[in-house]
């Protein structure tokens, strides 16, 4: 057969496909979220994941963390039933497990960027990620509370804050009291397109935040919308964030892609508990190879359009 173009031409030794691929990515773009907990335990929808012990943390950090060569790491906190209020004041208290992890892991892995979470649900008996109010969110309120907390993580030294709460107008607010405190320098990562997805059951069954009562549909997005990805995209950057994300990233590759093409600063993929936890049954049934899905999972997150991409399988690579 006489065949002017025969595509498989490039793709006939392993040399020629390596030489070609489109997309090309490695550890060093793969954040690992990090649970930190008075103790230390398993959890059970998260397989390989563990709740740390500030104990146990440094003891992983001064091991195998330290030479990790990844980007770095994003904490959460799994706060015990009774710390947790309407104020979510716990979240403020510069020796709570966020700052002393964020702390620890400068002093014992100084190589690796740390990344806090900004948002109230750990703290809340509400489970909610702001202040509730008659069965309402309030946002101004609950802004306040946020700056003062990226305040604290800054100054325990977080390289970023990472508000995951979807208030309106957060990241300009974090900025001005970051850079009128002399943080100037730490960056924000802001969740820009969060939606209110079910692929979050894992997470919040490891810090046990799920809402008390109602949904996050008054703040976090409608999986329908993509526009207003966009719209959110604007503020962000018109507000300063270094850094946008989009999550969950598996059943949002179109956001990202249309994220990417209109950020002017990095993008974030956010491969949530959900997606990870679905990998690791299917593999754990013998129906699929979950290393090999996996791989093949973060490079669709990175083929769409993803600079960096937070993953629980980070460590992994
Ligand atoms: C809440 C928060 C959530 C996640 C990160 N920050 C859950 C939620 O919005 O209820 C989910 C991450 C994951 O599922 O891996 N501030």
């Amino acid at each position: 057969m006489h065949l002017l173009r025969r595509p498989r031409r490039n793709r006939k030794s392993q040399k020629i496909r390596e030489a070609v691929a489109e997309t090309k990515w490695s550890s060093k773009n793969l954040i690992q979220p990090i649970f930190v907990a008075d103790k230390t335990s398993d959890i059970s929808s998260l397989p390989g994941q563990k709740r740390f012990s500030l104990k146990d943390l440094e003891v992983f950090c001064k091991s195998s963390l330290k030479t990790a060569d990844i980007m770095g790491v994003i904490l959460f906190a799994a706060v015990e039933e009774n710390k947790k209020t309407k104020d979510a004041k716990e979240a403020l208290n510069s020796n709570g497990l966020l700052p002393t992890a964020t702390k620890m892991l400068k002093e014992f892995c100084p190589d690796l960027e740390v990344i806090t979470d900004v948002a109230l649900d750990p703290f809340s008996s509400d489970g909610h990620d702001g202040i509730v109010e008659n069965g309402r969110i309030l946002n101004d309120a609950t802004v306040e509370i946020l700056t003062e907390m990226s305040l604290v993580h800054a100054k325990a030294g977080a390289d970023w804050v990472g508000p995951s709460d979807m208030m309106d107008g957060r990241v300009k607010a974090i900025r001005e009291k970051l850079d009128l405190s002399g943080y100037e320098n730490t960056s924000i990562m802001s969740y820009t397109a969060k939606y209110a997805s079910s692929f979050y059951g894992p997470f919040r069954e490891a810090l046990d935040s799920a809402p008390k009562e109602g949904d996050k549909k008054s703040y976090q997005m409608d999986p329908r919308n993509w526009k207003e990805a966009l719209l959110e995209l604007d503020e962000d950057i018109y507000e300063g964030a270094d850094a946008v994300m989009v999550k969950p990233a598996l059943s949002y590759l179109d956001i990202i892609s249309k994220v990417k093409t209109a950020s002017s600063v990095p993008v974030v993929a956010y491969n949530v508990s959900g997606e990870y936890a679905m990998v690791k049954a299917a593999h754990d049934k013998g129906w699929v190879d979950g290393d090999a899905v996996q791989k093949e999972i973060l490079t669709s997150i990175f083929r769409s359009g993803a600079d960096i991409v937070i993953t629980y399988s980070a460590l992994d690579y």
